[in-house]
């Protein structure tokens, strides 16, 4: 025999399932136990329907009473679990975008540009601008033989000239250049004249390191060989170059002496109210092309060479030789 409930037993059933409900809804902490919670309480097994299974001892005009009370509380299960998923919802969200939240404020990292040396850039102005007034680039190499650093360019052994390049000798009479002249003679030991090319490269020398000297700095060698060229030829083209790399500054030439011009000049720039020895050069000695048999009667030409380093650090101000090879990129990225 079931059980007689009274209308009472059923209403105060129904309070507590939905307190309970209630519960356990705001307990759970995730879209599974939400899902087992609404079959628990509303399936077709579950309380509710347990509750409203005994409702068969109420009289006809209690039935209705039960079963609105149960509609309404089955609606506000419902609805409490449909809030309580879209609050998780909301919450992962949140929490997804704070994860992946970027701040747009933060200082850009970007990508570190290499670009080239200021002693590269200064070597190429100074080659582009003979380049412009027809001559040709060549090259030479780093380690040479007494021949083409000294006897062909009439410094014989022994000859005081060579106290003025301290060098770095090396086995087998070879040694580090001292200088771009000797690409001079192997120039023109391959190409007889007419001849008009500039040479850049890497020169060595012994001298004492200070903020004006460097074991190692660079150079670059021009030479003209043709018929009929004189010293108003060597003058106006080291007016021309130094006027297009300088601007327009005063510019003396001074009476010097290298073993392989004659006659030999030294050129000053006047540079913020101080003159500053620029570069050497002068007309071929005829004894060089005497030695490589070439006629000096028919060709005449002058040459020049001139330190990189001296042009790139009166451009950019720079003090001290020794900046340009210590590779601090706080220094070199201001050019
Ligand atoms: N070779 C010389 C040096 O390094 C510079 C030089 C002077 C080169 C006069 C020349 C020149 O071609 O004509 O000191």
């Amino acid at each position: 025999m079931s059980q007689k409930v009274s209308l009472q037993q059923l209403i105060d059933d129904l309070n507590r399932l939905g307190k309970e409900a209630e519960n356990d809804i705001t307990a759970s902490s995730d879209k599974e136990s939400l899902e087992r919670l609404k079959i628990q309480f509303l399936g077709k097994k579950g309380r509710l329907s347990e509750i409203l299974g005994s409702m068969g001892s109420l009289s006809a005009s209690e039935r209705p009473t039960i079963g609105q009370n149960a509609n309404r509380l089955k609606s506000q299960i419902q609805e409490l679990i449909s809030v309580k998923i879209n609050k998780l919802k909301q919450e992962a969200l949140k929490d997804l975008i704070a994860s992946e939240s970027v701040d747009v404020t933060a200082p850009a990292k970007g990508k570190p540009f290499g670009h080239r040396h200021p002693l590269i850039t200064t070597t190429e102005e100074i080659v582009d601008l003979f380049c412009g007034l027809g001559y040709e680039v060549r090259e030479g190499p780093e380690i040479e033989n007494d021949y083409y650093n000294f006897a062909a360019l009439n410094i014989p052994e022994g000859h005081p000239a060579r106290d003025m390049q301290d060098t770095f000798y090396l086995e087998n009479n070879l040694l580090l250049r001292t200088h771009t002249s000797p690409v001079q003679i192997r120039c023109l030991e391959k190409n007889p004249p007419p001849i008009r090319i500039v040479a850049p490269g890497r020169v060595y020398r012994r001298d004492a390191v200070d903020a004006t000297h460097s074991p190692v700095f660079h150079q670059v060698e021009v030479l003209a060989i043709d018929e009929g060229l004189d010293f108003s030829h060597l003058r106006g083209t080291v007016m021309a170059f130094l006027k297009a790399f300088f601007g327009d500054i005063p510019i003396r030439f001074r009476a010097s002496y290298f073993p392989f011009t004659e006659p030999s000049v030294e050129v000053d720039v006047q540079w913020r109210g101080k003159w500053l020895e620029v570069m050497g050069c002068g007309m071929v000695d005829p004894s060089v092309l005497e030695g490589l048999e070439i006629d000096p009667d028919r060709w005449t030409g002058f040459a020049a060479g001139l330190g990189v380093e001296r042009f790139c650090m009166v451009r950019h101000e720079i003090d001290d030789i020794r900046r340009l090879y210590t590779s601090d990129l706080r220094f070199l990225e201001q050019f």
